[in-house]
């Protein structure tokens, strides 16, 4: 597993068990690099301009799957909002492995209801790390 992100996170994804290195120009290469035998599947959660770049290293658009980048039919890569079929065979798993402590939610910051505006304001900086949780009394 390799996942990308800034500096500042990579020791977290580390921490999570992956490899990590920089999203950005040059990413064929630092992924090939951590990766000699080549990537079987890519998941692209953030950001547009990746596409290319994870197509060249899985070999072929149908081994990716982006939720943020909305060019994706453009490179015939599956745009996906999860709508398509909601596996909810896997919430059981889920709460097992959260009751298990092996699957953990990180919450960055709850604000109350009437901060709302601030909680958009964070999550527009696109460099939140976890969950913002707002909370209604
Ligand atoms: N398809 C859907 O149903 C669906 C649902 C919800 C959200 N989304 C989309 O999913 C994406 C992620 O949403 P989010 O709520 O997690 O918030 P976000 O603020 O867009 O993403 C935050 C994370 O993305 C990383 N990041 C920023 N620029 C990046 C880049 N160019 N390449 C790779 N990673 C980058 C940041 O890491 P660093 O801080 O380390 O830079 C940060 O950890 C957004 O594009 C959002 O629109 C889609």
């Amino acid at each position: 597993m390799i996942g990308t992100a800034s500096r500042d996170n990579q020791e977290y994804l580390r921490s999570l068990g992956a490899a990590a290195t920089d999203y950005g120009p040059g990413l064929v290469e630092r992924v090939r690099a951590l990766a000699p035998d080549g990537v079987d599947a890519a998941l692209a959660v953030s950001g547009e301009g990746a596409l290319a770049d994870l197509i060249t290293l899985t070999g072929s658009p149908d081994r990716v799957v982006s939720i943020g980048d909305v060019t994706a039919a453009d490179h015939g890569v599956v745009f996906t909002t999860g709508a398509e079929g909601r596996a909810f065979y896997s919430l059981r798993e889920a709460v097992t492995l959260a009751a298990a402590g092996r699957l953990t939610m990180p919450v960055t910051r709850a604000l109350p209801l009437a901060e709302l505006g601030e909680a958009h304001r964070i999550s527009e900086t696109g460099h939140v790390r976890g969950k913002l949780v707002v909370v209604v009394d």
